[in-house]
């Protein structure tokens, strides 16, 4: 995980009439979404999905109190990676798991696995991306496991890459690892990562024709030491200190490269899955960065207020909504899951120091432990990611 770390987190007027009509409008939406909501075991509820999303920003909101919790727990889930595991690691509050994500126009539906499994059924579903996406994939494994337990039918040799079946759904889902989504290679005994901006990886594009539903992201790996290819030709760097002479253009350069080069793929691909991209997470290592003694020990969410986006992940996220905000054109079936926003609001869900079971045995100074407050604990606010995705992707 010291690797993993490192690797991930290099540097760092109206009528009284139409009133009238909106209030009953209101009242009968209201009316639906409490019938589905009381009745969860019944058949599909789209129409409350539809209903509500149609008018409501799902990604702007606040975190409420949810007395039930989380739909899993460490004993339940037999998937969920040690990194991540932070009850079993010892964290000793509990009170971040008691959290749900409250839209500001509508309520969010809690994830329902046996309707997602249904919904799903015959269907490839594929995240592609970093160890966020990881993260992100390991918390949906672990809500469906309640429902059905799932088979790995294959892994790469670093257990990066991975594909999942539910049998009797014959539902398949997929991580593939390619952390900056366009070509890249290491030279033997070179620090620096070479990018091939105008290549996409091979590893995810040779299987997009299998995949009914993709849920990309992009992140902190382009703040590494990289060279751009482009052309043929060496065009420039980020970080990279000068060396070769070469101009560093910025990690917002290379990001709105890559991203653009995406959305003319998905723009021009005769196969036409659902695509979701997902925007930045936001770390919150306070005190210090993660390679210099920064640590994350709050036990509470944010207010709206209290929180403000660090500078890379403002410009990432610009960037993320300058290539795609608009992006919804004919034939092509695109949505953005900005899960920025709500996931900046939760300080208390990151490992911290308990990335590893106990964490200061043995420790002289507790400010020399590495903590990890980018990824999220499972469970933790990172399920919610799920809600959000189910709303946007099934019932839009
Ligand atoms: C689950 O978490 C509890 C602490 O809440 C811990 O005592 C237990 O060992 C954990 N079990 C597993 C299997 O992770
Ligand atoms: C299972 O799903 C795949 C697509 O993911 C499909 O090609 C196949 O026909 C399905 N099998 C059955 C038995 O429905
Ligand atoms: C690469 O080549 C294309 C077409 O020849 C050209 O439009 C583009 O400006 C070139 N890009 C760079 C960075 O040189
Ligand atoms: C970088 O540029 C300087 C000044 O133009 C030159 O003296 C030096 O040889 C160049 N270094 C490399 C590695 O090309
Ligand atoms: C977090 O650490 C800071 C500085 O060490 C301390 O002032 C604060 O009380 C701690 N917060 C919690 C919730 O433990």
């Amino acid at each position: 995980m010291e690797q993993q770390l490192t690797l991930v987190l290099l540097p760092k007027d109206a009528s009284s009439s139409r009133t009238f009509l909106k209030f009953f409008l209101y009242f009968f939406l209201v009316a639906i979404a409490y019938y589905f909501f009381i009745s969860l075991d019944s058949p599909p509820l789209s129409p409350s999905g539809d209903a509500s999303s149609s008018k409501c920003d799902l990604f702007t909101g606040e975190w409420i109190p949810d007395p039930s919790g989380p739909l899993y727990t460490n004993l339940s889930c037999h998937h969920i990676q040690d990194f991540q595991n932070c009850m079993l690691n010892g964290r000793p509050d509990v009170n971040y798991l008691f959290w749900r994500w409250k839209p500001s126009g509508c309520d969010l539906p809690k994830f329902n696995p046996s309707q997602f499994l249904e919904r799903v059924r015959n269907k490839w579903w594929a995240f592609i991306g970093d160890s966020i996406a990881s993260n992100h994939v390991q918390s949906l494994i672990c809500i469906l496991s309640q429902v059905e337990e799932m088979v790995e039918i294959y892994h790469d040799k670093e257990f990066r890459s991975k594909v999942w079946r539910f049998p009797s759904h014959n539902f398949t889902l997929s991580i593939v690892w390619s952390p900056f989504l366009v070509k890249s290679e290491t030279l033997d005994g070179s620090s620096e990562i070479q990018l091939y901006l105008d290549r996409l990886d091979h590893k995810w594009t040779h299987q997009y024709s299998n995949f009914d539903y993709v849920v990309i992201s992009g992140g902190k790996w382009f703040l590494k030491e990289t060279i751009f290819h482009e052309n043929n030709t060496v065009t420039g760097c980020h970080y990279c200190h000068g060396k070769y002479n070469l101009t560093d253009f910025g990690y917002d350069y290379s990001y709105r490269k890559t991203l653009k080069l995406l959305r003319s793929f998905v723009q021009s691909s005769t196969h036409k899955p659902l695509v979701l991209f997902r925007t930045t997470t936001p770390d919150h290592f306070e005190y210090g960065e993660w390679n210099t003694g920064g640590y994350c020990n709050r036990t509470m969410p944010f207010k709206e207020d209290e929180a403000k986006l660090k500078t890379v992940d403002d410009v990432m996220r610009e960037v993320e909504l300058d290539v795609f905000q608009n992006f919804r054109e004919g034939s092509i079936k695109f949505r953005l899951l900005d899960t920025t926003g709500m996931s900046l609001l939760r300080p208390d869900g990151h490992p911290g120091p308990y990335r590893h079971p106990h964490p200061f045995a043995g420790v002289k100074h507790r400010s020399s432990v590495q903590n990890d407050c980018l990824h999220w604990c499972l469970p933790g606010p990172i399920d919610s990611w799920n809600d959000v995705m189910v709303e946007t992707i099934l019932n839009r």
